[in-house]
């Protein structure tokens, strides 16, 4: 019998599949074939959650902790939110104001659900997480993608947002520090944006997860700096557990914000997944309420390692790769080698790159022009300081190798 023919959903095909995963996937596959891969596409630390989170994730196991919680989140956890928003960000939050979710990514899918609809346009800033785009397609709406300027931490060009705003602009997407440039914003070019969203009534959703790893000075939540200066636009922000503690896989993040929309974020979330897993929340409040100590330890091996990898990818010829002020990547450019050939196949561009490095050297990296950056490629700084030498110089020698 002819199986009928399977018609998908047009959603599927508007929708990119995450490619940095495809790209995790082609290591592991590479691996398994005994090859000796040096990868640098690793979008998580490297570390294990620390040992009290864990125990505290047993002990939830132990103690029967393993049905659904309330669907928002559980009470303690969203107080324990509300002590770190306040100690840490200087923010005043009640726990209705909160959501936590199946990862911050399921809180920034939630919130392009409650607030975005056909027709509707939303501000993504590019090089962008491959995300980012997604989420807005999937509300229906439109992502308009906004320049940013590569020598200033790819903060906003206020210039091309200028040029992109319409009178169907309903939000904008703010990711300091940023996946994938390490870029971090000043403070001015997010209360000027704040301040384009006041006056035109966007919400600005602000994702911070990578907010406990800034090298270089203090960061301040987008929302103290809409508070501190009496801006009063609206803000959403999302946060994580997964960078900060090492938790990826445990699946907690939250949102916080205007109380209308997180019980709108939560009506959706209820019939998506109910809550988030109890195990994981009940970690998530050792974490948040424990010792710090291990987050400022990983930071400060992330700084170690970016300072290193900026030197080494400088010291190739023709590649130039800014400081990144945050998160675990780097961020260069390599638009000298596009155009040159390899084996008599011209690398066009910075798909064809990383194909031939990770083919030439097998080394693992992330081609900016899936975040919508072109000529760049991403590492990260999610590796030990000798793989790191390793496989810079792996790089170095298939770049030499072309003609
Ligand atoms: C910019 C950015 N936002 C959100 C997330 C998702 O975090 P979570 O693991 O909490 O879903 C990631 C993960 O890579 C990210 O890079």
């Amino acid at each position: 019998m002819t199986p009928n023919t399977i018609s998908l959903a047009s959603r599927v095909s508007r929708v990119k599949p995450s490619f940095t995963l495809e790209m995790a996937t082609k290591a592991a596959e590479m691996r398994s074939e005994g090859i000796d891969v040096v990868n640098f596409s690793v979008g998580e630390p490297d570390f294990n959650t620390p040992q009290h989170i864990i125990d505290a994730g047993k002990k939830a196991m132990d103690d029967g902790f393993t049905k659904y919680t309330a669907g928002p989140g559980m009470i303690e956890l969203r107080q324990a939110i509300c002590e770190k928003l306040k100690r840490e960000n200087g923010l005043d939050y009640t726990p209705s104001d909160i959501l936590v979710s199946n990862g911050e990514k399921q809180s920034l899918y939630n919130v392009c659900q409650a607030l975005f609809d056909k027709g509707d346009e939303v501000l993504v800033f590019s090089p962008y997480w491959v995300s980012f785009p997604e989420f807005v397609r999937l509300a229906d709406a439109e992502p308009i993608i906004v320049k940013t300027l590569a020598d200033q931490q790819f903060e906003a060009d206020f210039d091309d947002i200028e040029k992109k705003i319409s009178s169907t602009t309903k939000g904008v997407i703010v990711n300091s520090p940023s996946n994938p440039t390490g870029g971090v914003w000043s403070n001015d070019s997010i209360i000027r944006l704040l301040q384009l969203a006041k006056k035109h009534d966007w919400t600005v959703i602000s994702d911070e997860c990578y907010e406990r790893l800034v090298f270089d000075g203090e960061f301040t939540s987008t929302e103290k700096l809409n508070r501190d200066h009496k801006i009063g636009a609206r803000v959403i922000t999302c946060l994580s557990l997964s960078k900060t503690y090492a938790m990826t896989g445990w699946r907690i993040g939250y949102a916080a914000g205007d109380s209308t929309i997180i019980k709108a974020m939560s009506k959706i979330q209820g019939q998506a997944t109910s809550c988030a897993n109890s195990i994981g929340q009940k970690a998530g409040i050792a974490a948040l309420t424990g010792d710090q100590q291990p987050v400022e330890d990983m930071r400060i091996q992330f700084k170690e390692r970016r300072d290193l990898m900026v030197e080494l990818l400088n010291d190739i010829e023709g590649v130039t790769c800014a400081v990144p002020g945050g998160a675990f990547y780097t961020f260069p450019n390599f638009d000298h080698y596009l155009g040159k050939k390899a084996n008599g196949k011209v690398l066009k561009d910075s798909f064809d790159l990383s194909e031939y490095i990770l083919n030439s050297e097998a080394v693992v990296t992330v081609p900016g022009d899936g975040f919508g950056a072109p000529g760049h490629v991403r590492f990260s700084c999610a590796t030990d300081k000798d793989t790191i030498v390793r496989g810079i110089k792996k790089v170095a020698d298939a770049l030499n190798k072309l003609d």
